[in-house]
């Protein structure tokens, strides 16, 4: 049932753009209008929305924090983002003008599971992102979008990841759409590009193999960090946590520009940085100041690990190593970006003959808070 492949994780893996694909089926119209009539929220209630929260855990809240930066650009809707087992604490302020997204694969997970029961308690409108058909938390939901990954069965979520970001772009396209926000050249360029995601993604699979011999030869590393800004950052931090569950590794993601404000006294001779470089294109800035920092932290005696669009040159004089990853917007980046990190973190692990599936101590749905 691993057809062919050592480790389901390596299955998963390779199973994304299929995943990714199936997400997208029948909800993107060929005149680039969405339909996501399976939601059963009125529109009338999500014009009336002022205020998005998105509630998840692990890898899913990752997701949820790229969603942020997609959600507030394209739809000027504010939202926040905020790890499942803190929020009901708290005593956030919801209302009935609130949407809740709750992400999560697995459907069970008990954090994201308590979070939502406290916001509908408030009267908020809860919209489950989920993989599993049935499972508790879209049942406890006032809707659901149903992410087609299939089943994931290693433990470290991989396709389910990327297709939580596809199904969370369909709704921050969907809320634009229907609250008439934004919907230029942008948007239609965007989903264009979300439409070629598959295809993307299987590019980025083809071109792995530097990545596991990079990954077999940082085996007795003690430390990763990973930096990225924007959309980015998130994917660090997903890189980052990839590499502790499987590798055991001490792994920590950065916002870059965090960096001067602390992090860069962990900076030492030949410490291996993977740096997630934004598009050239688009918000340029962002990607020279990037460019700094991985000449900062060069100067310092990192050895960086450079994961760069195709046709961005200026990243090349300062990367040990570089990878390369198809252009496309930079909000939707994370879709390949991710992809390099799985691959490296599951590679590194297996070469410290890790039991990549299953790691110790964890388990594949977490049903205690
Ligand atoms: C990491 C991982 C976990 C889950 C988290 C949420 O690889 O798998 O961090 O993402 O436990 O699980 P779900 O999405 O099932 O709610």
């Amino acid at each position: 049932e691993k057809g062919g492949y050592d480790y389901f994780m390596l299955k998963e893996i390779a199973e994304q753009p299929k995943a990714v694909a199936d997400t997208l089926l029948g909800r993107i119209g060929t005149d680039g209008r969405l339909t996501l009539d399976e939601l059963r929220i009125d529109d009338s209630v999500l014009r009336e929305i002022d205020k998005v929260v998105i509630v998840a855990c692990g890898t899913a809240f990752h997701a949820g924090m790229i969603a942020k930066y997609a959600i507030e650009h394209w739809t000027r809707v504010p939202c926040e983002v905020e790890v499942a087992s803190e929020f009901r604490y708290r005593d956030p302020i919801l209302d009935a003008q609130t949407l809740v997204i709750a992400i999560s694969q697995s459907g069970e997970t008990m954090d994201t599971l308590m979070a939502l029961r406290h916001a509908r308690e408030q009267g908020a409108k809860v919209l489950a992102i989920c993989n599993t058909n049935g499972s508790t938390i879209p049942r406890e939901s006032d809707a659901v979008l149903y992410t087609h990954a299939g089943p994931e069965v290693a433990v470290a979520s991989t396709k389910a990841f990327l297709t939580q970001l596809v199904a969370c772009y369909l709704v921050a396209l969907y809320l634009g759409q229907v609250r008439g926000t934004k919907w230029g050249d942008e948007i239609v360029e965007i989903i264009h590009q979300l439409a070629d995601a598959p295809r993307q993604v299987e590019q980025v699979l083809e071109t792995m193999e530097p990545v596991r011999e990079l990954a077999r030869s940082l085996a007795d590393a003690k430390s990763v960090l990973f930096l990225g800004r924007h959309v980015g950052f998130p994917v660090a931090l997903e890189g980052a946590l990839k590499l502790k569950e499987l590798a055991y590794m001490h792994a920590e993601g950065f916002a870059a520009g965090e960096l001067k404000h602390g992090p860069i006294a962990l900076i030492e001779e030949g410490l291996p940085v993977v740096v997630v470089v934004p598009s050239p294109r688009g918000r340029s800035v962002l990607h020279d100041k990037i460019v700094s920092n991985i000449q900062e932290i060069r100067a310092r005696g990192a050895r960086t690990l450079v994961i760069a669009e195709e046709g961005d040159e200026a990243v090349v004089p300062y990367a040990d190593h570089l990878v390369r990853i198809p252009q496309t917007p930079t909000l939707l980046q994370p879709l390949v970006a991710t992809v390099p990190l799985q691959v490296f973190a599951c590679e590194l692990a297996t070469a410290k003959g890790h039991e990549v599936d299953q790691p110790r101590n964890l388990a594949k749905s977490v049903t205690v808070e």
